[in-house]
């Protein structure tokens, strides 16, 4: 197998999947992860393999993918089998495979045009995860919890700090097969205003400047969906803070600017 060495970003690899495995969140093979880059050297052009979309964006970046059936608890314990590095041609319509793991995720149609989207709206955003959270999941049976707008107020409204730290809420689309292009090509636009994607009855996917900074806003909304879960199992549906309090704290701030208006 070639060998390929971006250490710093392999160690991101495998600090998040050790633990989104300690949380429960990855289950079985369930989850996926990957970071975009620069090409650092001309690599060996095998850029062959068609896309079913075009990605111009990110014309000849490579990116580093977890594998198909791969577990986030033996990532965490070495990540380099794991990972494949794939590069998408000059044309933006084909990519073909460099080094490492040669079976991309099922997700990799979401996944490049994910990071298409980042590029032009969000470029500092190189990283994306998608995982399986029990709480959040849970959140798509509760009748009328079908759209951003209701998730976000409800959800992110039950502690301080939560709003502050995801004050565009989250985007939601809804129910699409598992590694289908629909499903990449909804959740790209989405995450053009958002840096979490609700996906119905599936999981919740993440985007940040590394897999770490990407999982501490996963982090941030499970654990308002916990405080929810607990809420309801107490008998009580929680108003949660009031909206003038909530912008308030996003003035104090300065984040009054990204907090959605309207529906
Ligand atoms: P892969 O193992 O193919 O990445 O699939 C896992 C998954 O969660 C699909 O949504
Ligand atoms: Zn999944």
């Amino acid at each position: 197998m070639t060998k390929f060495s971006y250490a710093e970003h392999l160690a991101d690899f495998k600090t998040t999947a050790r633990w989104l495995a300690r949380r429960g969140w990855s289950e079985a093979a369930g989850g996926n992860m990957s970071i975009r880059l620069e090409a650092l050297a001309k690599l060996h052009e095998d850029d062959h393999i068609e896309l079913p979309i075009e990605v111009p964006y990110i014309a000849g970046q490579v990116i580093l993918l977890t594998g198909s059936g791969t577990r986030a608890r033996e990532i965490g314990v070495d990540a380099e089998p794991h990972i494949g590095l794939y590069k998408i041609a000059d044309d933006g319509r084909h990519y073909g495979w460099i080094a490492g793991n040669q079976n991309p995720s099922m997700e990799l149609p979401a996944h490049f045009a994910i990071h298409n989207a980042l590029e032009q709206y969000r470029p500092e955003d190189k990283a994306i995860l998608h995982t399986h959270p029990a709480s959040l999941i849970a959140l798509c049976h509760i009748p009328g919890f079908d759209n951003s707008k209701t998730i976000s107020d409800k959800i992110l409204s039950l502690q301080s700090e939560a709003r502050l730290i995801l004050p565009e809420g989250t985007g939601f689309v809804e129910h699409e097969l598992p590694g289908s292009l629909e499903l990449g090509l909804k959740s790209a636009e989405a995450v053009a205003k958002h840096h979490l994607v609700l996906w119905q009855y599936h999981g919740l996917l993440a985007t940040g400047e590394t897999l770490a900074g990407a999982f501490d806003k996963l982090e941030v909304f499970e654990k308002s969906a916990r405080v929810y879960w607990q809420l309801r199992a107490a008998g009580i549906d929680p108003a949660g803070i009031d909206e003038g309090e909530i912008k308030n704290t996003l003035t104090a701030f300065g984040r009054l600017a990204r907090y959605p208006t309207g529906i």
